[in-house]
């Protein structure tokens, strides 16, 4: 019989650092304070308030008191240190996609890539600054929301084993808190409580009709100091997410920036132990004709007090249904037409799935990471900047 997830060692965080960094003043959403039916609305409309602020300005936010028990995310970060430390051979009979990003091309939309696939990205997938490839691995979980369909991926037995604790996180995350945030995402749009919902709900067993999307365990192992010089100090280059939200669990490694919309600068997020760090994707921004935003981001190296030590962290990537149209139309929200987020001109009109194919491939590609400034080439797919940053005018 397999161990339990929470039998593997433990993965060890690094401490909180103890330098003086000036972290961004993130919104806080606490769901201890989400309550259901109508007696609950003047606490629901409350909370849209405050997420309103944070998804218009800086498209990141905290989440608090989820719900989800802290000890079954140690259990899954275990398990997760446990998959991503097996032995290279075998890590490299379960790849998600090529060696290489620029190996896996856009012609086939059955092939995922390393980006979006199932099982194992490896290190140096990525193109980055001065001819510098990435040091970070990561295992992704697909179908996780389709109990007939999770097992059927090649995956090494530790992860068949465990892939009920796994998938149990994220179908709380679907289920649970992103429900909730749809929730509050209707009364921010003022459309009909379940509208936002419906875009994103699971067709169980069916993902070509489902929403909902892949798990990540994401392992940065640090940059030798050689390659850091060149990359300026980034760990994982500047991007905006593919998804519609993402969820990510905080983590006390100083290293996570975004680039903030009230002054243009790159910013430290901070650390919320238990809480997730949650940031608006493109196909979120797309649906809301850019009132959400989208917000370009990044990994770099931490303080010298964090140094010598492996960050690693789960994702949770949520993908709208593929066959909706990702623009403003799908949710017709009248506020969005009074404020004028309106569909641009130059936004062909593309589907979820469209989107999902040409984006997870063009990350790391040595065409739109290659170059040596602070952010990507701009790089067009149907009109839509790829990595998208705002900054109030
Ligand atoms: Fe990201």
């Amino acid at each position: 019989m397999a161990i339990l997830a929470s039998q593997f060692p433990p993965f060890v965080h690094v401490q909180p650092t103890k330098a003086d960094i000036p972290f961004v003043d993130l919104g806080v959403i606490d769901l201890s304070k989400y309550a259901e039916g109508p007696e609950g609305l003047p606490a629901r409309l409350a909370l849209a308030e405050e997420l309103e602020e944070a998804v218009r300005t800086q498209g990141f936010f905290f989440i608090i008191n989820h719900g989800y028990p802290q000890e079954k995310i140690d259990s899954l970060l275990a398990l997760s240190q446990a998959i991503l430390d097996l032995p290279q051979e075998v890590k490299e009979q379960h790849l998600a996609g090529s060696l290489r990003s620029d190996d896996d091309s856009f012609a086939d939309p059955k092939k995922l890539g390393g980006e979006r696939g199932a099982g194992f990205k490896p290190r140096k997938y990525w193109a980055m600054q001065r001819g510098v490839r990435d040091n970070i691995e990561h295992f992704n979980w697909r179908d996780l929301l389709h109990p007939a369909l999770m097992h059927q991926h090649n995956y090494p037995p530790i992860v068949h084993e465990h892939l009920e604790e796994v998938a149990e996180y994220y179908r709380y995350l679907h289920f649970v808190v992103l429900r909730k945030l749809c929730v509050l995402f209707d009364i921010i749009l003022e459309v009909d409580d379940g509208t936002t919902w419906k875009l994103l709900d699971v067709v169980e067993n069916d993902p070509a009709q489902s929403g909902g999307g892949f798990g990540r365990a994401m392992l940065y192992h640090g940059m030798s100091a050689e390659d850091e010089e060149k990359t300026q100090g980034t760990w994982l280059r500047g991007h905006s997410d593919g998804s519609a939200v993402t969820f990510l669990t905080s983590q006390p490694m100083a290293s996570l920036q975004f680039r903030d919309y009230h002054d243009g600068q790159w910013k430290f997020v901070g650390y919320k132990p238990g809480g997730l760090v949650v940031n608006v994707g493109d196909l979120l921004e797309f649906l809301t004709g850019s009132y959400f935003k989208s917000t370009i981001h990044r990994v770099v190296g931490p303080p010298a007090d964090q140094r010598g030590h492996r960050r690693l962290g789960l994702i949770y990537f949520c993908d709208t249904k593929p066959g909706v149209y990702v623009d403003p139309e799908s949710l017709n929200s009248p506020k969005l037409e009074r404020l004028g987020y309106v569909r641009p001109p130059g936004w062909e009109k593309i589907t979820t799935r469209q989107w999902a194919e040409f984006k997870g491939k063009s990350f790391g590609k040595a065409v739109v990471n290659g170059n040596e400034g602070d952010e990507p080439k701009p790089f067009y797919i149907a009109g839509r900047l790829a990595e998208r940053w705002h900054q109030k005018v």
